[in-house]
C-alpha cells in the first residue's frame, strides 16, 4: 500500500500526464487536488484524441475511483464537456466523485481574469484567461461559490443574485464591460447542478475511508513548482499550490499518510505564459527543441518557451516537495544535440548563488552558469533500459541526478507507454532518506 503524491518540478507541462497514467495503473484512486482548467493533458483513446483539464486521466480504468479534490476550482461548463466527451466513448463515469468544498468558477470570474490581465500591459502575468485567480480570490475573500452552494438550489439563487449584482460593478465601473443577466446565470448554473448532483461528495471523507481500507492513493498535482503561489516565481505564478504540501491542503488529508513523494521534469525546461526564465535559449536551438519537443500548451495553443535544464530550480524543487524521486521526461528531445548544457548555478551581481533566490527582482537578475556536456547525436526512442542508451545519455542523467541529490527513477523517451524506462520501483523503491545514508552518488541513477 502506498500514497503517492505526483508534482511538476519546473513550470508545469512536464509530462505528468504520461507518468501519472502509467502510474494510475497500479493506484486504486486517483486525486486531483488544485488548479482547475488552466491545466490540460490530452489523451488518446480508441483512435481518438480529446483533452481532459479537470477529470484525472485514471478514469479510463473502469476500476480506479477518480476524485476532483476540496483545494481545485471547478469550470461546470468545461468538466460537462468532459464527461460528455467520455461517456460518447462508451466510458462510464460512474467512479467520477467531485468534492462539495471545491470552488466554482463563474462567467465573471473568466471575464474579470481576461480583462485584468488586458490592463495590466507590461505587467501582465499571461493567465490561461480561464478565471482560475479570480476564482482563488474570491475564495480567499469569502464571497466565492462552492460546490454544495450549487446544489442548494433557493440559497444559490440569494447567494449568486447578491454577487453578480456586486461583480456587476466592477465589469462596468473598471473594466467598462456590460454587466450579467443574474437571472441567465442562475438559470444556467441550476442546470449544471443538476448534470453534476450524483457526483459530488464529502471527497476527504471518501480518501479518508480508502485510506483505511489499504487503498493505493495517486494525488496527481497540475501546473508545477515554480508556479507555486507561495513557492514559485511570484507574481508570475499561478494562484493555487502545485507543490506537494499543497495535496494535503487540497484533499484533506493528514501529511502522516503519504508515502512518497515523484517530482516530475523535463530534460530541458519550458515555461508558458510571462515570468523570468534564466536558462531561456532564442533563436535556433530554442526552436529546435520547441519542435522536436511539440512545446504548444494544451489549453491555450501558446507556444512555450524552452531553455536548458536548471539544476538550480530542480534542487528547489526537491527541497520544496521533499522528493523521494524524479522522473526525467522527453530526453529523446535532445538526440540531436551536439552539446547540451545545463545551469549548474547562477551568477547574480558578481556572485555564484547556488539556491533559488525568492525575490522575483533578483530572479530577473540572475545569469545561469552552465556546465557543457558532450551529446549523444543518436535516437534513443527505442531504448527500454539503462543498457541501451548511448554513454553521454547515461552521463547526462547521472549528472542531473548528482546535482539535484535525488534518484531519477523513471526515464521517458517518447508518448508511447512502451517508450519508458523504469530505472526503479518509483512506489516501492526505497527512499530518498535511506539512499542519502548510503552516501553512493552512484546510486542516485540505478537501484
Ligand atoms: P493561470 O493559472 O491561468 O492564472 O495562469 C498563471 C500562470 O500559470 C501563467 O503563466 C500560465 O501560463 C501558467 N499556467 C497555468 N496553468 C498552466 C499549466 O497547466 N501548464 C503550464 N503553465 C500554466
Amino acid at each position: 500500500m502506498a500514497n503517492v503524491i505526483v508534482i511538476g518540478a519546473q513550470w508545469g507541462d512536464e509530462g505528468k500526464g504520461k507518468i501519472t497514467d502509467l502510474l494510475s495503473r497500479s493506484a486504486d484512486v486517483v486525486v486531483r487536488y488544485q488548479g482547475g482548467v488552466n491545466a490540460g493533458h490530452t489523451i488518446v483513446v480508441k483512435g481518438q484524441t480529446f483533452k481532459l483539464h479537470l477529470i484525472p486521466s485514471g478514469i479510463l480504468y473502469p476500476d480506479t475511483e477518480c476524485i476532483i479534490g476540496s483545494g481545485t476550482v471547478i469550470d461546470p461548463r468545461v468538466l460537462i464537456a468532459e464527461l460528455d466527451q467520455i461517456e460518447e466513448l462508451g466510458i462510464s463515469t460512474s467512479n467520477l466523485l467531485i468534492a462539495e468544498t471545491a470552488h466554482v468558477t463563474m462567467p465573471y470570474h473568466r471575464l474579470i481574469d481576461q480583462a485584468s490581465e488586458e490592463r495590466r500591459g507590461n505587467h501582465k502575468i499571461g493567465t490561461t484567461g480561464r478565471g482560475i485567480g479570480p476564482t482563488y480570490a474570491d475564495k480567499s475573500e469569502r464571497t466565492g461559490i462552492r460546490m454544495l452552494d450549487l446544489m442548494d438550489s433557493q440559497g444559490l439563487r440569494d447567494q449568486l443574485e447578491w454577487t453578480i449584482n456586486y461583480k456587476n460593478v466592477i465589469l462596468e465601473k473598471l473594466y467598462n464591460l456590460p454587466p450579467l443577466e443574474p437571472q441567465k446565470v442562475i438559470d444556467e448554473y441550476l442546470g449544471y447542478a443538476e448534470r453534476l448532483r450524483p457526483y459530488v461528495v464529502d471527497a476527504s471523507l471518501k480518501i479518508y475511508d480508502a485510506i483505511q481500507r489499504r487503498r493505493n492513493i495517486l494525488f496527481e498535482g497540475a501546473q508545477g513548482t515554480l508556479l507555486d503561489l507561495d513557492h514559485g516565481t511570484y507574481p508570475y505564478v499561478t494562484s493555487s499550490n502545485p507543490v506537494a504540501g499543497g495535496a494535503c491542503v487540497g484533499t484533506g488529508v493528514g501529511p502522516t499518510m503519504i508515502d512518497r513523494v515523484i517530482g516530475v521534469a523535463k530534460a530541458y525546461t519550458t515555461r508558458v505564459g510571462e515570468g523570468p526564465f534564466p536558462t531561456e535559449l532564442d533563436g535556433e536551438l530554442g526552436e529546435l527543441l520547441c519542435s522536436r519537443g511539440a512545446e504548444f500548451g494544451t489549453t491555450t495553443g501558446r507556444k512555450r518557451r524552452c531553455g536548458w535544464f536548471d539544476a538550480v530550480i530542480g534542487r528547489y524543487a526537491v527541497r520544496i516537495n521533499g522528493l523521494d524521486c524524479l522522473a526525467i521526461t522527453k530526453l529523446d528531445v535532445l538526440d540531436e544535440l551536439e552539446e547540451i548544457k545545463v545551469c549548474v548555478a547562477y551568477e547574480i551581481d558578481g556572485e555564484r548563488c547556488e539556491h533559488f533566490p525568492t525575490s522575483a527582482r533578483k530572479f530577473t537578475q540572475c545569469r545561469p552558469i552552465y556546465k557543457t556536456l558532450p551529446g549523444w547525436q543518436q535516437s534513443t526512442s527505442n531504448c527500454r533500459s539503462l543498457d541501451d542508451l548511448p554513454r553521454q545519455a547515461l552521463d547526462y542523467l547521472k549528472f542531473l541526478a548528482e546535482l539535484m541529490e535525488v534518484p531519477i527513477a523513471i526515464v521517458s523517451l517518447g508518448a508511447s507507454r512502451d517508450q519508458t524506462i523504469i530505472v526503479e520501483d518509483p512506489i516501492h523503491g526505497p527512499k530518498r532518506a535511506l539512499l542519502h545514508a548510503d552516501g553512493s552518488q552512484a546510486s542516485l541513477l540505478s537501484a
